[in-house]
């Protein structure tokens, strides 16, 4: 049986990584998927193949940390479909500079896309789901849970996510809108993100981190994309319906010792 057959889901960030790996894993459930992203090109790109397979998908262009953004991406979604069932805040950035080099601009970008747009996806989403109910999940990290030198302000937009959404969890739940938010905490995934990160990196630093990463955790791999997936997508279905409010780690024991 099909999860999220004819439900309507919205993930940011979804022309890369994670987001996509989502998206093509709702689709599979059955699920209507509009993916959203700054990267219109790949975003659109992606939906073509994703149709040409025969799958529900549409693409809308989103600045998650523009609230003007949020209220014409939902006005566009009620327009087509009527409603929101699932909405999954998964776009993010990082930047590698830690606390003595970090500029105050790189603090306010970080933490514009990774706090702020979570912050206005929730809210807007709410007003959305309020009546019929639906979940949310919020993509946060293990970084949110400890510190990592190299990137201070994406550990304070994590966590500022994993704070936040136990709060609006349970605001939800005590007005009874039958709306559960959870958050997502991934470990290392191998996604453009860290590919990316890697390349800025100085190839000797590059490959000391590998090597750290490689001992550090215990199942000795990152994560594909799709194992993040399934978790959300186990989130995201009344499989989950008695979670709200908590965090899934899903970091191949990174965080067990
Ligand atoms: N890759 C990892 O190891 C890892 C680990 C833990 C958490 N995460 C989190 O998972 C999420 C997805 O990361 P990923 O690894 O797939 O990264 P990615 O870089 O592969 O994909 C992120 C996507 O977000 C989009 N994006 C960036 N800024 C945006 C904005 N302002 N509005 C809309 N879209 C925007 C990008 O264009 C990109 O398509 C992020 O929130 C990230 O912090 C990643």
């Amino acid at each position: 049986m099909k999860r999220l057959n004819n439900q309507v889901c919205l993930v940011t960030g979804a022309a890369n990584g994670i987001g996509l790996a989502t998206a093509e894993r709702f689709l599979q459930e059955g699920a209507i998927v509009i993916l959203t992203d700054v990267d219109v090109a790949n975003g659109q790109k992606q939906v073509e193949r994703l149709r040409g397979e025969g799958f529900n998908a549409h693409f809308i262009e989103q600045d998650v940390s523009q609230e003007a953004s949020w209220t014409q991406t939902l006005a566009q979604v009620r327009e087509s479909w009527g409603a929101l069932d699932v909405l999954v805040n998964n776009a993010g950035v990082a930047v590698l500079a830690d606390v003595e080099s970090l500029t105050l601009e790189q603090w306010r970008k970080t933490n514009a896309v990774n706090l702020d747009g979570v912050f206005l996806g929730t809210q807007q989403g709410i007003a959305m789901m309020k009546g019929r109910g639906g979940s949310i999940i919020n993509v946060a990290s293990i970084e949110g849970i400890i510190g990592e030198p190299l990137v201070p302000a994406y550990n304070a937009s994590k966590g500022g996510v994993r704070i936040f959404t136990r709060s609006a969890a349970a605001h939800c739940a005590r007005k009874g809108y039958n709306i559960r938010i959870n958050n997502v905490c991934p470990g290392y995934v191998a996604t453009p993100m860290i590919s990316g990160g890697l390349v800025d990196l100085p190839s000797e630093q590059a490959q000391a981190f590998q090597a750290y990463l490689g001992q550090r955790i215990p199942m000795g791999r990152l994560a594909e994309a799709a194992e993040i997936a399934s978790a959300i997508a186990f989130l995201a279905s009344s499989d989950a319906s008695y979670m709200t409010g908590s965090d899934m780690v899903v970091d191949g024991g990174y965080l067990a010792q």
